[in-house]
């Protein structure tokens, strides 16, 4: 078993590590923030990841799992040192390096001889060679290792995954990197570093343009009378297209795909490459938001101005199963409700506190009390509570019955009958 660093606490970091330790490897997870490492030590887990909490306290308790506060304890007795740092945007799009830069240079000094350094986060091409030079150590190799966690599951992702995908110069530094994962059956691909960080974003990208695609459907089978389930039911079937990310919903977000498609947009502009579908996929996403938005607005009652009316909004997160709020498809379709006057009110079962730069929308801690006096409610993201809320006591608070469910997530029959007007996407 071996001895590995993790060094970063986030999501991508806390779920790597405490998964490595309960394939019973020796991790110590390495985070800057004190308060943090101390509640992580008493196994407080930070954030909410279905199965993270109990996987957790088992490695704590059995001694595979320690916190520790800096990369340098984490990295100074360790063989293999997963970064699993920020890569936020720069206002251009492009790849902000700025944590991994330093954590390489705080750590680059003291790694054991034949240490082997594994980005875990999305990072852009090329990466792996840059640190490389950075590091100036001919006996650390850089091997790229993207994860495909997706939140809400990613214990079963890392546990279970689709693919192992390891970048590296030398075999040997993958083999030693594939041996980590022996224990997990799934295939392993061994590539270069740059066709590993490539793979990573070329995935999110894909995906992010399938949702696009599916949105753009649903679209026009709104014009043309078509539903949008059924379309892409009927071509789900097809397994060349597959029947995942064909869920239409308000326009994609969340922490990766956004981040995600625009590195990737940017290394095709610093390779001289034109990337424009890649660039018409980020743009119409956008367009769907605003969408999205005007449609909540064009179902209030006849004669109701934005401004005298209430919308309640349910769901804030990026999507069902995660307390994640970055880049929030939710959030964005609220901003633009706002830009159209619109007064909302919102609840979200993971939400309870005022968001950031939006001091105009009012958090509530029931569903009942955001449609209160409502004149039409919006689905925002798909947690199985909306579906099961009460919808005659929902009918009763609310001043006009009018539900845009932007997830397609209710009957719309059982709806009706309740005497909601109920407007789906592309249905
Ligand atoms: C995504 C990828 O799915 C992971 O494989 C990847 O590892 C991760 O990014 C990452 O780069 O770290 P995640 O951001 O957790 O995972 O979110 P997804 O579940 O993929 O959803 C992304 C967005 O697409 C959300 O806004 C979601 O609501 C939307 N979506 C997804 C749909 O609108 N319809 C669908 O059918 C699927």
């Amino acid at each position: 078993m071996a001895d590995i660093a993790v060094i970063g606490a986030g999501y991508v970091g806390l779920t790597t590590g405490t998964c490595l330790a309960h394939l019973g490897h020796n991790v110590t997870i390495a985070d800057i923030d004190e308060i943090k490492v101390q509640k992580l030590n008493e196994g407080e887990v930070t954030i909410f990841e279905p199965g993270l909490s109990g996987l957790l306290t088992q490695g704590i308790e059995n001694g595979n799992l320690k916190f520790v506060v800096g990369a340098t304890s984490a990295s100074r007795n360790a063989a293999f040192h997963f970064l699993c740092l920020p890569t936020p945007p720069n206002p251009d799009g492009s790849t902000n390096m700025e944590y991994f830069s330093s954590a390489i240079e705080e750590i680059k000094d003291i790694l054991p001889p034949n240490s082997v350094i594994v980005n875990k986060s999305t990072l852009p091409v090329g990466t792996a060679s840059q640190l490389k030079k950075q590091i100036q150590r001919t006996d650390v190799e850089i091997v790229s290792n993207p994860e495909f966690l997706s939140e809400g599951n990613a214990v079963q992702d890392f546990l279970q995954p689709s693919r192992i995908v390891i970048g590296a110069e030398s075999q040997k530094a993958a083999s030693s990197v594939a041996a980590l994962f022996k224990d997990i059956d799934t295939t392993t691909q061994i590539t270069g570093t740059e066709s590993s960080e490539l793979i990573k974003h070329t995935a999110n990208a894909f995906l992010a343009m399938k949702l696009t695609f599916i949105n753009e459907i649903a679209t026009l089978c709104e014009l043309v009378g078509a539903n949008v389930l059924d379309v892409a039911e009927g071509i789900g079937y097809d397994p060349r297209i597959g029947s995942t990310y064909l869920r239409p919903g308000p326009g994609w977000g969340g922490s990766c795909f956004p981040k995600d498609s625009s590195s990737l947009l940017q290394t095709a502009n610093k390779a001289g490459f034109d990337f424009e579908l890649l660039e018409k996929a980020i743009t119409l996403n956008q367009k769907h938001l605003q969408r999205t938005a005007q449609k909540v607005v064009n179902a209030l009652p006849q004669g109701k101005e934005p401004e005298n009316s209430k919308i309640a909004a349910l769901g804030l997160t990026f999507k069902a199963g995660t307390d994640d709020l970055r880049s929030s498809p939710s959030l964005t379709v609220i901003e633009h409700l706002f830009n159209l006057n619109g007064r909302v009110s919102a609840y979200d079962p993971m939400v309870n506190l005022p968001i950031e730069n939006m001091s105009k929308l009012e958090i509530t801690s029931t569903a009942y009390e955001a449609a209160n006096n409502a004149d039409a409610l919006v689905i925002l993201t798909e947690w199985q509570e909306f579906a099961d809320l009460n919808f005659e006591r929902i009918r009763e608070a609310m001043r006009h019955p009018i539900v845009v469910d932007a997830r397609n997530l209710l009957n719309p029959q059982d709806l009706e009958l309740l005497g909601f007007q109920y407007i789906g996407l592309g249905q």
